[in-house]
């Protein structure tokens, strides 16, 4: 996943975007009443602009005289001219062309990818795929069979996606109008905030507590406060690897707002899905993805489980060729395989407490114990985050560094393989 912020000149998470011309943000601090809010400056909009509704307002004559001065951004949405762009992620070529070395010599820790990739069944039906020019089922409905044999839910609850990412927005799509708001809880995926300012709403921060749990009073509150439309929650969350207990979600579910339960790594935790809850939960939405659990992150294959009395309408409202015949065929025959699945996901949660161990010998890191792919270590004893993430990098290891001030003085580790553990191990040993 590439690295996504907001443009703001303020800092960090007691962030307000001034909604005038973009969504809010800001920092819920309980009791909330809009004294609670702290607005700060808004964004810097580039001289060149004027925005649509100027000219349109402006007589034949007049607007042949602005003409020189207007620019393709003045028929841009004005929420979107202050988006900081989207950043992604340094394709695998390119990296190693960048650092001087063969794409198989990098060790990828960045971005929580399944290093053992999909199962040899995929090659096979992506070679074997007679179709590829005719336009995909807009319906899925292979792959949603399957994941009905698979989740135990009938396919009429599931949706496909263009990965969990597109669901995210499409959820948004559907759900939100202009300034209405969400609620946020970081530090967590990013793309919910991301994905709140393209669709012009506002986000209510209520951040974690210390360990990472959720603060569900301070939910409550701002549930109450501002009427937010919907939350997302992560389980387990990216990027510390904590999860949601039973009795937290039904807490929150108890509120009056749709709850989007992002699983993207519920694999690796042990725990079994909640996509059966919604069938009874009507304000539950629970989404999972291919890339994490069956190595398909480029291929974009995601999904979601949704109350029957929602996903109609975002059966109407998606593009109706979404998942790609290649997405479909290779999901379809990852499925097949459940025993290579099973066997990657036990290698990677075994690999996961070994590099626990590994990483708490380092004097200089304090990991967090994860439910997830990855390992969140806090960077200690006056070493700087950012440069040991550099460093690594110079030497042919990638690990997530995070720019926002919460977790500046943090870094990620994704689990990969054993090998790749030992390279990493052996950078590190050499910084003491
Ligand atoms: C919590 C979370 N949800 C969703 C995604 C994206 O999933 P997909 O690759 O299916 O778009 C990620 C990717 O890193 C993630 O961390």
């Amino acid at each position: 996943m590439g690295v996504i912020e907001l443009l703001c000149n303020a800092p960090s998470s007691s962030l307000c975007i001034d909604r005038l011309k973009l969504n809010r943000v800001f920092e819920y601090q309980g009791n909330c009443s809009s004294r609670s809010r702290r607005k700060v400056p808004s964004f810097s909009v580039m001289a060149s602009t004027i925005p649509a509704a100027a000219v349109n307002d402006k007589e034949d004559s007049q607007q042949e005289q602005l003409s020189p001065n207007v620019t393709g951004a003045s028929f841009i949405r004005p929420h979107l001219l202050k988006l900081k762009p989207y950043q992604p992620i340094l394709p695998f070529e390119v990296l190693s062309a960048r650092l001087g070395r063969k794409p198989e010599d990098i060790v990828k820790l960045d971005a929580n990818e399944n290093p053992y990739g999909p199962p040899p069944e995929v090659f096979e039906a992506l070679g074997a795929m007679k179709f590829p020019y005719i336009y995909p089922d807009p319906e899925s409905r292979r792959l949603r069979a399957a994941l009905a044999e698979d989740s135990g839910l009938e396919s009429e609850y599931i949706l496909v996606g263009c990965g969990a990412d597109e669901l995210i927005d499409l959820i948004m799509r559907c759900v939100l109008e202009p300034r209405d708001k969400i609620v946020d809880c970081p530090p967590t995926f990013t793309m919910y905030e991301f994905d709140a300012a393209v669709n012009g709403a506002s986000v209510i921060k209520v951040p974690r507590k210390s360990d990472f749990s959720l603060d569900v009073g301070r939910i409550a509150e701002a549930v109450e406060q501002e009427k937010p439309k919907c939350i997302f929650l992560t389980s387990p969350n990216n990027p510390d690897g904590s999860i949601i207990g039973d009795d937290t979600l039904l807490q929150i579910l108890k509120l009056p707002l749709l709850v989007v339960l992002d699983e993207a790594y519920i694999e690796f935790s042990g725990l079994k899905s909640r996509m059966q809850w919604v069938k009874k939960h009507e304000n539950l939405i629970v989404l999972r993805t291919f890339s994490k659990r069956a190595g398909l992150a480029g291929l974009r294959v995601g999904y979601g489980a949704f109350p029957l009395s929602i996903i109609e309408y975002l059966w109407r409202a998606k593009q109706p060729y979404n998942v790609s015949v290649a997405a479909e065929v290779s999901a379809c025959a990852a499925l097949q395989n459940s025993v290579y699945l099973e066997n990657v996901k036990v290698a990677l949660v075994q690999e996961r407490e070994r590099l626990f161990k590994l990483l708490k010998e380092v004097p200089f890191l304090n990991p967090y114990p994860s439910y997830s792919n990855f390992i969140l270590c806090e960077v200690t004893s006056g070493m700087d985050a950012k440069k040991l993430k550099e460093d690594l990098a110079k030497m042919g290891v990638m690990i997530r560094h995070y720019n926002n001030k919460e977790l500046s003085g943090y870094v990620r580790v994704s689990v990969g393989k054993p090998e790749q553990t030992d390279a990493l191990m052996d950078c590190l040993r050499s910084f003491v």
